[in-house]
């Protein structure tokens, strides 16, 4: 066989031509995949006096959704409804709730049993920890499975009949990219977001043909506050390259473009789909490992320093 095969005029331009198709009809897809078949009624947001809820909030309000806003920071819930109700003209209502008592959770899951225009629920509430899984309090471990998994199905639960009835709605479960790397040093948080991820896949395939769709929402580093909480003390967001965080504004829009497609697991960001796309790869295990090592030296660094620390 001859090593200088040259490629025709014609094959080039074929080829070409099939590279812009495929970058055309994804520019189109997304383009146009908006959550416009979404009935427009109400969008019941978990978290959302803060980061990716706030922005979820933002931006469903610009779209004309009314909204009722849950979190235990109320002032924050409300002074965001009035300027979300004055700015858009839309009605919001505001829910304190710690999704970690099971009481707080049932009082939500009544509200929007009772909510007859409901139809979009983003169950984005969530908190990090960090440290290795013996050395976390066994109630941050607990509080966490409460607040991102049973408060999620609970609340999910509650939602779905009103929506099936209705012949459409949506369910946006906030999971992590961290759902795909089960590694130490936030063995909970790993496990927690890897449940919401089956469950959003399994109930999507459940639910194909009603109109509802269901999303497992899977960001990467977010700007938010979700790293300033007392348990990140000393977390430096510049150890992390720029590159790998993203706006939560981003994040949301991503989320919501993708809701009326077909795909369950939605990683915003291409760096993000990249890395999980090598993390399914057949190189998986030596990733995983790679990461793992990371991980552990960083929480190592940080023991540490607070053993050299005169503070500590
Ligand atoms: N930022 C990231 O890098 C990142 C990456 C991947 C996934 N995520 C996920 O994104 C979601 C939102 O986090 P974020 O980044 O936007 O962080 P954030 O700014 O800290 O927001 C977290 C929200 O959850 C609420 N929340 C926490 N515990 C709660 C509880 N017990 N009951 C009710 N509400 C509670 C907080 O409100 P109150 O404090 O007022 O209750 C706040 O509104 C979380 O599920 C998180 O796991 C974040």
């Amino acid at each position: 066989m001859s090593g200088n095969r040259t490629w025709s005029g014609p094959a080039v331009i074929g080829a070409l031509a099939a590279v812009a198709g495929i970058f055309g009809w994804r520019y189109f897809r997304s383009a146009t995949a908006d959550h416009e078949l979404l009935p427009r009624g109400r969008a019941l947001i978990t978290g959302a006096s803060s980061g990716i809820g706030e922005a979820f909030a933002r931006r469903l309000a610009a779209d004309g959704f009314d909204l009722t806003l849950v979190a235990r920071r109320e002032d924050r819930l409300r002074a965001l409804a009035v300027e979300l109700s004055a700015a858009y003209g839309v009605s919001v209502d505001v829910l304190k709730a710690d999704l970690a008592r099971d009481e707080d959770i049932a009082r939500v899951s009544k509200v929007i049993e009772g909510a007859d225009d409901l139809s979009l629920l983003v169950n984005n509430a969530g908190f990090g920890t960090r440290g290795n899984f013996s050395e976390v309090p066994l109630s941050r471990h607990l509080d966490m499975i409460r607040v991102h998994d049973i408060a999620s199905v609970a609340l999910t639960w509650a939602a779905l009949p009103g929506m099936i009835a209705r012949g459409g709605g949506g369910i946006v479960n906030v999971s992590s990219v961290a759902a795909f790397f089960p590694s130490g040093g936030g063995v909970t948080y790993t496990a927690t977001k890897a449940y919401l991820n089956n469950f959003s896949e399994a109930l999507a395939a459940e639910l194909h043909g009603t109109g509802v769709k269901v999303q497992a929402l899977c960001p990467g580093f977010t700007y938010s506050e979700f790293h300033e909480t007392p348990e990140y003390e000393g977390f430096d967001r510049g150890k992390i390259p720029d590159a790998l965080w993203m706006p939560a504004e981003v994040v949301v829009a991503e989320s919501l473009a993708a809701l009326n497609g077909d795909r369950v697991i939605i990683v915003p960001g291409r760096q993000y789909k990249g890395i999980v796309l090598a993390i399914n790869s057949p190189l998986r295990g030596t990733i995983r490992g790679a990461a793992g090592a990371v991980r552990r030296r960083w929480h190592q660094r940080r023991q540490d320093s607070m053993i050299d620390s005169p503070a500590s």
